[in-house]
């Protein structure tokens, strides 16, 4: 019977079939430990010479790392394994053979694994933190789901920029100029007036020079916006949202989080409420830890960030920052005319902003000032100074970095592990 590795446990004693790759072997005169992967998990075969047909421990034995194969044997319970089984072989037949595989179980710079990113994907590691990413994505959209909101796909091409102008990948569009997306939320706002509640999930493109940890230049964002929803409520669903994430990962990944050695503990702790500090309070606090050059109306950077994020054991939410330094479409504060009705989530540990999220300028004579301080006199804006025309409603939204939080949940050093084909400076390939 053909099955897989991941359904073993299912078949104990029973006689199956495996499709799988060798990813590592250990073999003496008697017994050879094939170390299986198929995609579903990772398993030990056992080939015992004086139990098998002789050309099959000929075959076993001279199997090389990453030749594919079909597997059959008897599932034996193994507690010792990480499954919780052993396939005990009794036949092996090659599907096709590799030969010099570059990735062998030693150690391998950075460079040299990001030009065989290709095959590095198959590594015991990056199977782990692909399956957390993709349990991350499970787990946004089911807490969307169970919360009426309805999925939208915004437009990667356009003719607006979302973010600034700075990091705009520019393309042509026959004769006219477009832009790839660098946040569906002009369209999600569209989108919200239409449906109430509404997410997206897609990438975002942003031409930016950094070369951080932190920085991809094509990464996937989600980016929830809701009709009705003031700041503070959306704070609220923000920290729902994370809790339900960190949470679902924690039950149905375990066996990944502990492939990639992370300490449980810290992330046993994410659970709503968060804390929230303001903008205001951050720079007083971030002097009384020694950043005496910090000035009120600066950005905070990644150093910046970490000094606040650890403080709390938690995600923090810094909110209200100057309008100066935030985007066009916030919405101001309503006893200040200097901060806006925004926040960050940072994420502990260093892994800084995982969230940037807003309340919107619903008034119309409003939101063209800002148009004229900010120069948006072009067409390309005209539908979305229109949505504050028909019936304009308070509304809030937010976009979460997709591998910014994989970064986060599996505690990997840096985002180019976090999806499977980073677009970094300098990196197309492969
Ligand atoms: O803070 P940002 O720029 O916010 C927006 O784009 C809003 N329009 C979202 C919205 O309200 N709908 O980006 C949101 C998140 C950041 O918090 C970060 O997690 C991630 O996107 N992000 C990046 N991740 C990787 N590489 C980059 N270059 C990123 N830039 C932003
Ligand atoms: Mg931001």
């Amino acid at each position: 019977m053909k099955t897989t590795i991941s359904q073993l446990k299912n078949h104990i004693d029973e006689t199956v079939t495996i499709g799988a790759w060798l990813s590592n072997k250990r073999s003496s005169g008697k017994i050879a430990f094939l170390q299986l992967r198929d995609g579903t998990g990772f398993v030990q075969g056992v080939v015992v010479k004086a139990e098998v047909a002789e050309d099959i421990w000929t075959t076993a034995k001279g199997l090389t790392q990453e030749t594919s194969l079909y597997v059959t044997g008897k599932v034996q319970q193994d507690d010792r394994s990480q499954t919780g089984v052993e396939l005990v072989v009794t036949d092996v037949k090659v599907i096709s053979e590799s030969v010099d595989y570059p990735i062998t179980p030693k150690e391998h710079g950075t460079e040299f694994l990001m030009d065989h990113r290709h095959l590095w994907l198959r590594s015991k590691r990056q199977h782990a933190i692909m399956k957390v990413r993709n349990e991350i994505i499970h787990a946004m959209y089911e807490f969307f789901h169970k919360n009426e909101f309805i999925k939208v796909d915004p437009p990667i091409l356009t003719g607006s920029s979302a973010e600034g102008t700075t990091t705009l990948f520019h393309t042509k569009y026959f004769d006219e100029d477009a832009y790839l997306s660098q946040s569906g939320q002009l369209y999600m706002e569209a989108a919200a007036m239409a449906l109430g509640k509404v997410f997206s999930f897609g990438p975002t493109f942003r031409a930016e020079k950094s070369k951080t940890r932190r920085h991809l230049i094509e990464f996937w964002m989600i980016e929830p916006e809701m009709a009705f929803v003031e700041h503070e409520e959306s704070l609220e669903i923000q920290e729902q949202f994370v809790s339900h994430v960190v949470q679902s990962v924690l039950e149905r990944c375990k066996l990944e989080l502990t492939v990639l050695g992370r300490d449980l503990s810290k992330l046993e702790n994410v659970k709503a409420p968060f804390p929230r500090i303001s903008y205001d309070d951050a720079i007083t606090l971030l002097k009384e830890k020694g950043f005496d050059d910090i000035e009120w109306g600066e950005d905070f950077g990644a150093p910046h960030e970490t000094a606040i994020a650890e403080s709390y054991d938690k995600p923090v939410f810094i909110t209200n920052y100057p309008k100066e330094i935030k985007a066009f479409y916030m919405k101001p504060h309503p006893e200040r005319d200097d901060v806006v009705l925004c926040a960050d989530l940072i994420a502990p540990e260093g892994y800084g902003e995982i969230i940037g999220g807003s309340q919107r300028i619903d008034d119309l004579e409003l939101m063209k000032a800002r148009y004229e301080e900010h120069g948006l006199t072009d067409d390309a804006y005209k539908w979305y100074l229109e949505l504050r025309q028909y019936g304009s409603v308070p509304h809030s939204g937010f976009g979460l970095g997709l591998e910014r939080t994989v970064a986060w949940i599996t505690g990997a050093e840096h985002v180019r592990e976090t999806i499977p084909f980073p677009r970094l400076l300098n990196r197309l390939y492969p």
